[in-house]
């Protein structure tokens, strides 16, 4: 941690706080009746729940896509309810306005709506204010059991990823006819249920366009088109933080990969030519006193003293 960041921060200052108002899952769902767009983010730390909060985004998804985006998994299926809940919590530590969502991973509530009901409970005590969960119909008994224990539910359907193998990979979903059917009539269940909004990943733009028309509660939508009532990115394709070819449906709003990678050189070549640290960047001794032997009072706190 440099001596300008979270300890020696005094000279800048915390930026000030959103003045809005803390955003609900009653106020997403009235977004859809007052014609608003729904904004939505991934987050999955301290830093980025803050930027994102003060960009003004209504919705911050701590998903399971943090084991694919910062913990280098293969697909989402490896994430853990504990790798989740680490993640939860330094999402809530910034205080977001935006509402917290926490994503229910594989194997946390397929088995039953006891165990789905238990884990979404312990999100909600690590702060967050509703949860998402992958499936329709078949996945009901557990969104209806969540909801009665008085836990929001956001659905998540098309293109599930805890889902991948039985798709036989990443593909769009419900192209055809009959599929398209069964999810309009998934999403019509979930809303019955009273999920507060539906996720729709990766279906035809036609679908997601019916879907939502048909629905009274808002859909937000991430490769589904632009009739959504909301949109969804995950926050590092947005910024150029992730790596691989980013799908089709993924606007890069920045390079944010590029920007460290070529502030990190920079740093290689200053310390390997002597040109870091300067005189000023250095600390001198009193003028009287002989140098000071190296200790917590000069050095930067590394992170690695807690
Ligand atoms: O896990 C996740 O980030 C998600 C979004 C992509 C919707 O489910």
């Amino acid at each position: 941690m440099s001596a300008g960041g979270a300890q020696g921060g005094a000279a800048t200052g915390p930026a000030p706080r959103s003045p809005r108002p803390k955003v609900t899952a009653r106020t997403i769902r009235e977004m859809k009746a007052r014609g608003e767009r729904i904004v939505s983010v991934t987050a999955y730390d301290y830093p980025t729940a803050r930027l994102a909060d003060e960009a003004g985004v209504d919705l911050i998804l701590v998903g399971d896509s943090l084991g694919m985006v910062v913990l280098g998994y293969e697909s989402t299926i490896p994430v853990t309810m504990a790798e989740m809940m680490h993640h939860v919590r330094a999402v809530v530590r910034a205080e977001p306005r935006a509402l917290v969502v926490a994503d229910l991973p594989f194997a946390s509530f397929q088995a039953s709506p006891a165990d789905a009901v238990r884990n979404s409970a312990r999100f909600l005590k690590r702060g967050a204010e509703a949860v998402k969960l992958e499936g329709g119909r078949r996945v009901l008994p557990q969104v209806e059991a969540i909801l009665a224990a008085d836990i929001p539910v956001l659905g998540h359907l098309g293109l599930t990823p805890q889902s991948v193998h039985a798709f036989g990979g990443y593909r769009v979903q419900a192209r055809g006819k009959g599929e398209a059917d069964m999810l309009l009539e998934d999403a019509l269940a979930l809303e019955r249920a009273g999920v507060f909004a539906i996720v729709l990943e990766g279906i035809p733009r036609e679908l997601g366009g019916d879907v939502s028309r048909a629905l009274s509660i808002p859909t937000i939508g991430i490769g589904a088109g632009a009739e959504c009532d909301g949109q969804v990115l995950v926050l590092h394709d947005l910024i150029g933080l992730s790596f691989g070819r980013p799908a089709r449906f993924v606007r890069r709003y920045a390079e944010v990969g590029d920007t460290i990678r070529s502030a990190v050189a920079s740093f290689r070549d200053d310390v390997r030519s002597g040109r870091y640290p300067s005189a000023e960047e250095t600390y001198a001794a009193a003028p009287d006193e002989a140098p000071p032997k190296a200790g917590p009072e000069v050095r930067a706190k590394s992170s690695c003293e807690s």
